[in-house]
């Protein structure tokens, strides 16, 4: 009998970018992710957008991923230092039927850790998103040549997705997770003002800094 066993309950809150060309379905794999939906129809985002993802990890681990979508044409701007700010984990996303916005992933990537790292001066963990997959003519021969490319440039992995189809979706966040968590275990933790924060069941606990950009 279960009665009386009290269940430990761990909750975290983590602060994951999505970023990468214009275009490139950003917007499209959160869209997928959070609310199973996908549109044709492209507008691009100004700025940043938000999405939240609540995930039952394990039957004692909630986690919740602060999405940031950030805007293609922000590589342009100076915003991307504020929006990086105490993020914990990113997608970098790439459009595979568009070579120049592949060219543009170690500038994104180059941006991201010159910016934002974790507590103990690492890069924060980041995967590589080769997305409209079901667009492409033939990846037989890319493999040998992105897991390369990951590993010089510092990607934990990357995968071919599709917002369209619902290719690897899921599949990619359960990657980085688990790493965030992997790292966040590592860690001491602090009652702190970042976004990694742990809460026991009956903590009531600071949300979010909300609405702070
Ligand atoms: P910005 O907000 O401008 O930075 O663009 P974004 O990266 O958010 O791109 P968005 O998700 O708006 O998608 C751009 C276009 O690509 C839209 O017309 C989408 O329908 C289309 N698209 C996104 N993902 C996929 C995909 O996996 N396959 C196909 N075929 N089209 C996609
Ligand atoms: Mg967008």
């Amino acid at each position: 009998m279960a009665g009386g066993s009290v269940s430990e309950c761990k909750e975290y809150l983590f602060k994951v970018l999505v970023i990468g060309e214009l275009g490139v379905g950003k917007t499209s794999i959160i869209k997928r992710y959070v609310h199973q939906l996908f549109s044709q129809h492209y507008r691009a985002t100004i700025g940043v957008d938000f999405a939240l993802k609540v995930i039952n990890w394990d039957n004692k681990t909630l986690v919740r991923l602060q999405l940031w979508d950030i805007a293609g044409q922000e590589r342009f701007g100076n915003m991307t230092r504020v929006y990086y700010k105490e993020a914990v984990g990113a997608f970098v996303v790439f459009d595979v039927t568009r070579t120049s916005t592949f060219e543009a992933v170690s500038k994104w990537k180059h941006d991201l850790d010159s910016k934002v790292k974790l507590a103990n001066g690492d890069p924060i963990p980041s995967v590589l998103l080769a997305n409209k997959c079901d667009q492409m003519k033939d990846s037989s021969n890319n493999k040998t040549l992105m897991d390369k490319f990951c590993k010089d440039t510092g990607f934990l992995g990357w995968f071919e997705t599709s917002a369209k189809d619902n290719i690897n979706v899921d599949e990619a966040a359960r990657f980085l997770v688990e790493n965030i968590l992997s790292n966040d275990q590592g860690l001491p933790h602090e009652e702190s003002n970042g976004d990694r924060i742990k809460l026991d069941q009956q903590t009531v606990a600071a949300e979010s800094k909300s609405g702070c950009c």
